[in-house]
């Protein structure tokens, strides 16, 4: 028996605890804000250590993607579902399918997609009991989005180097990432082709060895991570890794990454702004996954073309915020989230009619 309980939470639409003993599914889904549209965001499944842990993430991560969908304007609010359990051991079909009958429980309030621990053939599944999930590995669909969060993050670089430097050129710049997964691998590519010296740290071994070896890059033991000496620090793990303890070792110039809420607090990015660190908001520079899964609600489905160049205005809209942030004095959090408060107030980019799922 499934139990969904909503749980009144200030700021939020709605909160859902779900609990479902027989799939061995205990999970929440948030949804942050619906002004613009229905609240898309991905699945994380992660060993959270208590359910307020898990609480506490889904919030963050639900509200991060108001901010992500509002600025690039793509007609959806921000929502986000975790799965407290461990992705190797604790992810079976079950429950998977238990996850999808939550969510067409919504009719629609809420769009699932992928999220760290879960991968385009678990979506699959859970399309077989919602048609309310996006980023599939089908013909009309987006498919796996870390391929455009990486892009997204190279552009959003790009735009530290202009800023920093006056030029777009990551040659023999030291850039420093943490995680090799599916977006911060794919980042790795692409910042060696274009010239940088890497500096990466993750806890996977074989991972770390792998990479040193293809890209002449330097190992950095995870706990030295945010001490490192480099250029540009790219946070590709998990979030809050920044806090107050860390932020005083810090040796960059800026920090740009894919990582939702690298900063254990927002507060953290007028410190950043003090010190003279460039910060490019999580949730401008890594929009680039949800950019394109937005493009596939067309009647004939996903448009590549069309996200390419809507995930390459993260470019400009960085140097946006750089720009105001440094003319303002003000942090360019702030900067960033003035921004979005002011497209949520006047439904810039609402969305218009209805969307179709694939
Ligand atoms: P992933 O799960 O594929 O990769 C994460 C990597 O980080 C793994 O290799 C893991 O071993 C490593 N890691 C974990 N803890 C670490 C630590 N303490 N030190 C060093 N490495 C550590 O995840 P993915 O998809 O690459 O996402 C990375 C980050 O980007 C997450 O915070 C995610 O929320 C965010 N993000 C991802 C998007 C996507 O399209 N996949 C979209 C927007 C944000």
């Amino acid at each position: 028996m499934q139990k969904i309980k909503e749980i009144k939470i200030p700021g939020y639409e709605k909160v859902f605890e779900i609990i479902n003993p027989e799939a061995n599914l205990h999970c929440f889904i948030a949804i942050h804000d619906s002004t613009l549209g229905p609240a898309l965001g991905g699945i994380r499944m992660y060993p959270y250590k208590t359910p307020q842990e898990a609480l506490q993430d889904v919030l963050l991560l639900a509200k991060s993607m108001t901010y992500k969908s509002a600025l690039a304007e793509l007609g959806l609010g921000g929502g986000k579902c975790v799965i407290m359990g461990n992705p190797r051991q604790d992810k079976t079909e079950t429950l998977l399918l238990a996850i999808g009958e939550a969510v067409d429980q919504l009719h629609g309030q809420y769009l699932a997609a992928e999220d760290v621990g879960m991968n385009p053939e678990d979506l699959l599944v859970i399309r077989r009991k919602t048609s309310y999930v996006a980023a599939l590995p089908t013909d009309k669909s987006s498919g796996d989005p870390s391929r455009y969060t990486a892009h997204g993050v190279f552009r959003g670089i790009q735009a530290v180097a202009q800023k920093l430097w006056g030029n777009v050129s990551l040659r023999n710049k030291k850039i420093a990432i943490q995680g090799l997964g599916h977006v911060g691998g794919r980042l790795a590519a692409l910042l060696f082709w274009e010239g940088a010296d890497l500096l990466i740290s993750d806890i996977d071994v074989n991972l770390v060895k792998n990479f040193e070896h293809f890209y002449g890059a330097e190992i950095i033991p995870p706990e030295n991570f945010n001490k490192v000496q480099c250029d540009i620090l790219c946070p590709c793990a998990m979030g809050g890794t920044i806090d107050e303890a860390s932020l005083s070792a810090l040796n960059c110039l800026a920090i740009a990454g894919a990582a939702n809420n690298p900063l254990s607090q927002p507060i953290l990015a007028e410190e950043l702004f003090k010190k003279g660190i460039l910060f490019a908001p999580d949730y401008v520079i890594n929009s680039g996954g949800i950019i394109n899964a937005a493009c596939e609600f067309r009647k004939g489905g996903y448009d590549p073309k069309l996200a390419r160049d809507k995930m390459n205005q993260i470019y400009d809209r960085l140097l946006y915020i750089f720009e105001r942030s440094e003319k303002e004095k003000k942090s360019t959090y702030l900067v960033a989230e003035e921004l979005v408060k002011y497209n949520l107030k006047h439904h810039i980019g609402q969305r218009k009619g209805t969307l179709e799922t694939h």
